[in-house]
């Protein structure tokens, strides 16, 4: 079997927010207690969309300084940039060459991002799925904790990885780098592991606080619709208490929040944050109206958030702090990307 290791990241584009938080960067937390661990921030991936950022060095130490703030520990961990490892961008050119044109057009978020102009969209933004397995399988890693939207993006990585095991099948025995795997029922001699999405908890896709339909996104252009990680207090109250809802209480059963978009939305981030289940937060809240439901909303997202918000706003102030973290880490994935791209090219016969 592999061994375990997590990798995951996050692109330097705008403002992170509660999305962000619970689908990813709280997982981050979590799991490094009994994981090896590698958080990246994927610069690549920030000029798939749009080309010319006006502060892209500041936008990469700001996802930095929030994963640290968060508690990410990035002496036992690694925590670094993308393009301080070119060997991203290597292997993400092979799986170009393993993945079929058909698998990325068939990849949701790519057509929600080009929008009705896909032509014109970059040739980037179609192989994102590409670079990221890349980002993942160039260290191996097995588990990857992601918030669901990246679902699809994952089973990718799997259908890259399982073509590339197959395809080169002699030359991984022949080179002796392979792992015996198994994979269904069936046996896999294999050079890249099948990746683990790590995607669950009360609130893996949040909403946006004005649609409930829509997911939170840093490009919604209503900034009502999210709540940013560097948000104050006030503005954290005035978003949560302006969110859409229904007219009726909350109910007292996780059922009786079917066709209810907003308040299973309200009713997941205050589950998420409070490290709980939705059916823990009804117990206590079901038959109350949102009048009452969403000042506590607010407490608890103030009183999680904050802390956080201060200490990201002092790392972010210490730019040769953050800057030798990121140097460190950029060191440390370095040599383990290294090794992998060696034997992928003596694998191909490069
Ligand atoms: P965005 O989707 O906001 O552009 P990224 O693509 O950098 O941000 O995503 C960073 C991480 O945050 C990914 O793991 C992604 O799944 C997660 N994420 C983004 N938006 C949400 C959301 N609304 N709910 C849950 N997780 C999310
Ligand atoms: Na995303």
């Amino acid at each position: 079997a592999f061994k375990p290791l997590v990798f995951s990241g996050v692109q330097p584009t705008g403002n992170l927010h509660l999305g962000n938080y619970l689908g990813a960067i709280r997982k981050f937390v979590a799991l490094q207690e009994s994981n090896d661990c590698i958080y990246c921030v994927v610069d690549l991936h920030s000029i798939t969309a749009q080309l010319v950022h006006e502060d892209l060095p500041g936008q990469i130490r700001s996802i930095a300084a929030a994963f640290i703030a968060s508690g990410i520990d990035p002496k036992k961990h690694i925590v670094f940039n993308q393009s301080a490892v070119p060997h991203h961008a290597e292997l993400a050119w092979v799986f170009n060459c393993v993945a079929r044109i058909g698998w990325m057009n068939r990849m949701t978020q790519f057509k929600d991002k080009a929008g009705k102009d896909r032509e014109n969209a970059s040739l980037g933004l179609l192989a994102y799925p590409s670079l990221m397995a890349a980002d993942i399988l160039v260290y191996r890693a097995t588990h990857v904790p992601v918030g669901d939207d990246q679902k699809q993006h994952l089973e990718l990585a799997r259908d890259i990885a399982m073509k590339f095991n197959l395809d080169f099948k002699e030359k991984i025995r022949r080179t002796g780098t392979g792992v015996d795997i198994t994979v269904g029922d069936e046996p896999v001699h294999a050079y890249f592991p099948m990746v683990e999405p790590l995607i669950g908890g009360p609130a893996p896709r949040v909403m946006s606080l004005r649609d409930g339909t829509k997911k939170m996104s840093k490009s919604d252009p209503s900034d009502l619709s999210r709540i940013n990680l560097m948000d104050d207090a006030e503005t954290i109250s005035k978003k949560i208490r302006k969110a859409k809802t229904d007219p009726d209480a909350l109910p007292s059963e996780v059922e009786g929040l079917k066709d209810r978009p907003e308040a299973e939305n309200l009713v997941g981030i205050y589950a998420a944050l409070a490290d709980t289940s939705k059916a823990k937060v009804l117990s206590e809240f079901g038959g109350q109206q949102f009048s009452t439901f969403k000042p506590a909303l607010v407490d608890l997202a103030v009183s999680v958030l904050s802390p956080i918000t201060a200490e990201m706003r002092r790392l972010m102030d210490d730019t040769n702090h953050i800057d030798a973290i990121l140097r460190s880490g950029g060191e440390r994935a370095r040599e383990r990307a290294e090794k992998t791209m060696g034997e992928v090219s003596d694998i191909i016969g490069f």
